[in-house]
This record gives structure tokens, C-alpha cells and sequence, in this order.
């Protein structure tokens, strides 16, 4: 596999498509870095066989197997550590994360999350768009922090809503631009263009909008 200078570490939980839209910027040579380690914290995940398929290294850290979300965070931090990434992806990953890993991993963490942030934080985005009766849906790559959903946004792409759009419809029409969005985004991070400071997202010494920089893709 190819792969920049940046060492990404990709956490999930389950279908990976976003895995697979990295590794395919990867091989097109268009990342900034190579995915060293692929984790999840659910054994059936099939992202974990999208990885070992590509002969990318997995582990689980199982979080029915910990008796407090610190005692799991303090595993999959030290698991995490161990492959020295720069940039840590969190891809479809369903799990809370505590402040103590947030602040270890302060600056390298990064999330999608499909709504235009910060509207929408949390779950049942495109069916809360649609029942709020917006025009616009779509996704949005933040640093993550503490505070689930509120991190500073990096890149963010509206995806029009339209006639007789359902929840279903909806989010299957944005997943093709997170797969363009995300590995953009964390070129930006991984080339240290963004980074995150007390104030927000930085670039180009300019503090970014809560939602990050508007960015539409070539398909758009
Ligand atoms: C994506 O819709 C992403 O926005 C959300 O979780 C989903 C993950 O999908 N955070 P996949 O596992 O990458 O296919």
C-alpha cells in the first residue's frame, strides 16, 4: 500500500465505508499518510475485515469487557500509542469517549459526523434535518474534544435535501461526499495546515467557523 509521511491510526465500530474511502486515497496516492492500524471496539465489526484485507494491521478493544468506559479508554489508548500515530480517525466509531483520552490525544483526534455541525449533534441527524425542514444536509469533520459533537469543525460539505427525501434516501446521498470530505480533511490536519488551538480550528492563522470551512467536492 502507499502512503504519505502521516501515520493514521482508524478506529470503528462497524460497515467501514469511510475506511474504505481511505484506502482508496491511499492507493490513488492523494493521503497524506498511511493507515497503520485499523480498531475497533466490536469483534463482528466488518470494517475489521475491509482492513485485513488490504493487509492493514487490527486490534479489538472490547468494551463489554471493561467495567467503566475509564478502565476501556486507559486500553485503547496504550493500543493506540503503541503504532505512534499522528492523526487518530474515528470512522462510525460509537463510543463516548472520556475527557482523559480526549485530552491525551488533544489536536491528533478527528470524527465525522453527517449533519451540517453544530446543528444536529448526536444521533438521528438526517431525519432531525428533515423534520426541522431544512434545505441543506450533510457532513462535517471536526477535531474531537470533550464534549460529544461540539469540537472545532475542520471542513464541512451541504448536501441539498430534496422532494421526498427520507432519513434513508438522505444518508445515502451524503455517504459518497463524507468518502471525498474525510480523507481530505485529515490531509489538512496530517500536513499540519489545521490544527486545533484554544479558540478553534486554525488556518492559515485564521480561526475557523464552530462548522469548519465549507468545502464542496468535484461530484457535487
Ligand atoms: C458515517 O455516516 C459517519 O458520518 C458516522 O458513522 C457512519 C460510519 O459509516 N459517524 P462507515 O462505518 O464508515 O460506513
Amino acid at each position: 500500500m502507499k502512503g504519505g509521511a502521516g501515520r493514521l491510526a482508524l478506529l470503528l465500530s462497524g460497515r467501514g465505508s469511510n475506511l474504505g474511502a481511505f484506502l482508496r486515497a491511499q492507493q490513488a496516492g492523494e493521503l497524506q499518510g498511511s493507515v497503520e492500524v485499523v480498531i475497533s471496539n466490536r469483534p463482528e465489526a466488518a470494517g475489521l475485515k475491509i482492513a485485513q484485507d488490504a493487509g492493514i494491521a487490527t486490534a479489538v478493544v472490547d468494551h463489554t469487557l471493561y467495567e467503566s468506559r475509564e478502565a476501556f479508554d486507559e486500553v485503547l489508548a496504550e493500543k493506540i500509542s503503541g503504532f505512534k500515530p499522528d492523526v487518530i480517525v474515528l470512522a462510525g466509531f460509537m463510543r463516548i469517549l472520556t475527557t482523559n483520552f480526549v485530552d491525551r490525544f488533544r489536536g491528533q483526534l478527528i470524527n465525522i459526523h453527517p449533519s451540517l455541525l453544530p446543528k444536529y449533534r448526536g444521533l438521528n441527524t438526517h431525519q432531525r434535518a428533515l423534520d426541522a425542514g431544512e434545505r441543506e444536509g450533510g457532513a462535517t469533520v471536526h477535531f474531537v474534544t470533550a464534549d460529544l459533537d461540539e469540537g472545532p469543525g475542520i471542513l464541512q460539505t451541504p448536501v441539498s435535501i430534496e422532494e421526498g427525501d427520507t432519513a434513508v434516501t438522505l444518508a445515502s446521498r451524503v455517504l459518497p461526499f463524507e468518502h471525498q470530505l474525510y480523507p481530505h480533511a485529515a490531509n489538512l490536519v496530517l500536513t499540519g495546515q489545521v490544527s486545533l488551538s484554544k479558540h478553534g480550528a486554525v488556518w492559515n492563522d485564521e480561526i475557523l467557523p464552530p462548522g469548519g470551512k465549507i468545502w464542496r467536492p468535484n461530484c457535487q
